[in-house]
């Protein structure tokens, strides 16, 4: 039988915040990230454009031989994830699989709060599709819902800028606005696999009690248990324990970014698309 690596897909850096906390708990798989940061950020860009570029990606991931991939991108997940599986997959492969980051957050986000209200930070991109509060309302129809898009905060994340005094600016604000939308909310679940770079900040920027939730401990959590229970596709994935990184824009400047989120040192390989 084919032995594959698991792949693990982001716009750009963020998903290496994914990448690190899945390989804490499943050291023995392979993987191989790709981050897009030549067409980064995703989180302002239309519908059709978010799912062509992750469609390519799926793509890319599928021919180095992956039957698993992770969309560790929240804007990929809201905007490309469910047509890919109902009108790529059967096409690609029929036992291929691409599992994206909102299902695991929306299943157990309802439990962090005691007030019943959440606030979401995200993209443009996943805050105006709506996935998180119609997700969130399947398992907990009780919980009040409030979003905030921060459009400014990839941005300032991929250009290197995000602990300049500029920045606290835009933190700040985006924090106010989510907060003013209800007094209630004691949890914020950072809705964009970015944003963890900035949770000292953001803290920094909170009121004191409020639960700031990333996602890499949560996701990983729930593909240890997809694994587990899907023992043939668990079989088909190599166990040597190796991470291999691309990119589709310069390796140098992915090199010197990405051990911000991944923390470690990386080793990355350019290709076109
Ligand atoms: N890190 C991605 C997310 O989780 C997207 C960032 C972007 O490209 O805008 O949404």
């Amino acid at each position: 039988m084919k032995k594959t690596a698991i792949g693990v897909f982001d716009s750009g850096y963020g998903g290496l915040t994914i990448l690190k906390e899945i390989v804490k708990q499943l050291p023995e798989y392979d993987y191989i990230y790709l981050g897009d940061n030549a067409r980064a950020p995703y989180g302002t860009r239309s519908f059709d454009t978010v799912y062509q570029y992750t469609l390519q990606c799926v793509e890319w991931f599928f021919e180095q031989g992956c039957e698993l991939v992770i969309l560790a991108c929240n804007t990929a997940s809201a905007k490309a994830l469910r047509s890919i599986q109902q009108k790529d997959l059967p096409k690609l492969g029929a036992n291929k699989r691409v599992l994206g980051v909102i299902r695991p957050s929306t299943e157990i986000i309802g439990n962090f709060s005691k007030t019943g209200s959440i606030g979401i930070l995200g993209t443009t991109g996943t805050v105006l599709s709506e996935s998180y509060p119609i997700e969130i309302h399947k398992f907990f129809p009780e919980i009040k819902v409030f979003q905030q898009a921060c459009p400014m905060w990839v941005p300032l994340i991929e250009n290197g800028a995000f602990d300049s005094p500029g920045a606290d600016y835009f933190i700040k604000q985006y924090i106010d606005e989510l907060l003013a939308q209800s007094a209630e909310i004691d949890t914020i679940l950072l809705a964009c696999t970015h944003y963890p770079i900035l949770i000292d900040k953001i803290k920094q920027h909170s009121p004191a009690g409020i639960e700031l939730v990333s996602q890499g401990g949560i996701v990983a959590k729930s593909l240890a248990q997809y694994l587990d229970n899907h023992q043939s596709m668990s079989k088909m994935i190599s166990k040597t324990g190796s991470l291999q990184f691309f990119t589709t824009d310069s390796a140098t400047d992915f090199d010197n970014h990405a051990s911000l989120f991944f923390g470690k040192e990386v080793k990355s390989e350019h290709i076109f698309l």
